[in-house]
């Protein structure tokens, strides 16, 4: 059985006194699956550099907390960046890779994101790898081809032992309020883990955990989350309000428990 993941990613959002605001009110709001979070079903909160540690303060154990990005040097004059190192050093154990924001604005291709898989995995940091075809891409009936070029360098630095999270994003569905119907998203779960079955084996491919992500909210994460090959949501705009995504996290909970 495959472990859910509920992962929240804030994005470039909160200040460290909403942070704190936040955690106070999930914490509250999710009391009565308190012992499930982490145990049943893991909790993610992808949150700004500045705040990892706070995060990882305010969440009390409860959670992982990811950065959103990181970079594959190990040091170096690499203005801006952040390596794996410094992430360990400050207690992160887990990053965002590849979103699809990244690729689009700072310039992440298919083969830096397998480069910064490859140093997380190197620094035992979980890396949560994002990919999804576009809307004109999906159009013109090439989703199956761009998941597969996205997957291909990944998975030529991957071993069977290898602990990935894979996150399946459309980015026609991301933070447009458009979701992919749950056969759209199964569809391209049952693909990908086909994928990796075919490249790393049988074991590897009903391991690793495949999220979904794309204007996933608290209606519709019930129906997303009950598909056989979809292990968990990576949720932005809805995970910002901290009542919101504790339901969405106890509706994770009750489906762990199925
Ligand atoms: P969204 O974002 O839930 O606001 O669509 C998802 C994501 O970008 O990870």
């Amino acid at each position: 059985m495959r472990k859910k993941i509920l992962a929240g990613n804030w994005k470039m959002n909160k200040t460290s006194r909403e942070l704190k605001a936040y955690f106070e009110v999930f914490l509250k709001e999710t009391k009565s699956i308190d012992v499930a979070m982490g145990h049943d079903f893991e909790l993610m909160f992808g949150v700004p550099f500045p705040y990892l540690q706070e995060a990882v303060k305010a969440s009390q154990g409860k959670a992982l907390i990811a950065a959103q990005n990181l970079h594959f040097e190990k040091s170096g004059a690499f203005t801006g960046e952040v390596s794996c190192e410094m992430l360990r050093d400050i207690g992160i154990h887990s990053a965002i890779i590849g979103h699809s924001e990244r690729r689009q604005y700072f310039g992440d291709t298919n083969e830096i994101v397998a480069l910064k898989t490859k140093a997380a995995l190197a620094s035992e940091i979980l890396p949560v790898i994002c990919l999804g075809e576009k809307k004109e891409e999906r159009v013109s009936g090439m989703t199956f081809n761009i998941l597969k070029s996205q997957l291909e360098p990944v998975l030529q630095i991957l071993s069977p032992q290898s602990n990935v999270v894979i996150a399946y994003e459309p980015v026609w569905a991301i933070g447009t309020g458009l979701t992919a119907t749950e056969s759209q998203a199964q569809d391209a779960h049952a693909f990908i883990r086909q994928q990796l079955s075919t490249r790393l084996g049988q074991d590897f491919s009903n391991k690793t955990r495949i999220l979904y992500g794309g204007s996933v909210n608290l209606k519709n994460v019930e129906n997303l989350l009950s598909q056989p090959d979809i292990d968990g949501g990576l949720v932005g705009g809805a995970s910002l309000n901290p009542e919101e995504f504790a339901h969405m996290a106890i509706i994770t909970s009750k489906l762990s428990r199925r």
